[in-house]
């Protein structure tokens, strides 16, 4: 792809606005030589103002998302686009999140901007396991686990049984869920159907990836390794 076009999909502007850049000698290589709309340069050597671009398309990140953000990219309140660059909104393909996390649930949340990956990361076939903590209004009743593995649990409204899912019980009133499958408020109505209430969720892992020690608000890029450990079983 030609630079002027590159710049523009990455949000920096108009393909105007960014015309504007290569003639004011704005946008150069790494070694500070001023390139022009039609140069080829790959992505870790173009500069911008002598800092290097944002992150490369195709790209996967991970956000340690807080609760009270929502996943949206213009409902009303704060949204987890806040904690992004703001270029981000402006980027085509557009930045995606993989899935979704309730406004109330804080945890660990993919986001790209490769269609692709972003399928197959959800796709049932790929059966990415996702790991909540629940904290609960009331201690668990002893059956759950046996109910949530089962693969019969009919939640309210749907026409499919749950596949099965693994409780661990951490507290009377804590418990860890790996679920295969992500269906809308899944873990709350899950629990909902056993007579209890989550009053907080937390994704701690997706696959093999955890947040190690990213603080929440803050998202860093995934490297092959990282991705590659979505599709690896949690660890027990
Ligand atoms: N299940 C829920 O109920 N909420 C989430 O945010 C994720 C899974």
């Amino acid at each position: 792809m030609k630079l002027l076009k590159h710049i523009a999909h990455l949000g920096y502007g108009s393909r105007k606005q960014v015309a504007a850049m290569l003639r004011d000698g704005r946008i150069t290589d790494a070694d500070g030589n001023e390139l022009d709309a039609d140069s080829r340069v790959e992505h870790e050597r173009i500069h911008l103002d002598g800092e290097p671009l944002d992150i490369a398309p195709g790209f996967v990140a991970m956000l340690h998302k807080p609760v009270g953000y929502t996943c949206s990219t213009k409902d009303a309140g704060r949204l987890i686009y806040d904690l992004l660059p703001s270029r981000w909104r402006a980027r085509e393909p557009a930045v995606s999140t993989v899935g979704r996390l309730d406004r109330d649930t804080s945890g660990l949340l993919l986001l790209t901007d490769d269609g692709a990956m972003l399928h197959k990361i959800i796709s049932p076939r790929a059966q990415v396991e996702k790991i909540y903590e629940a904290e609960l209004a009331q201690d668990l009743r002893g059956d759950e686990a046996a109910l949530f593995a089962s693969g019969t649990l009919m939640l309210d409204s749907e026409t499919t049984p749950l596949a099965p899912a693994r409780l661990d019980v951490l507290a009377p009133r804590r418990a860890r869920l790996v679920l295969s499958e992500g269906r809308y408020h899944q873990v709350r109505r899950m629990f909902a159907a056993t007579g209890n209430h989550v009053v907080a969720l937390h994704r701690a892992a997706i696959g093999a990836l955890t947040l190690g020690d990213l603080p929440s608000g803050q998202w860093r890029a995934l490297d092959a390794g990282d991705i590659a450990a979505v599709f690896q079983p949690p660890p027990d």
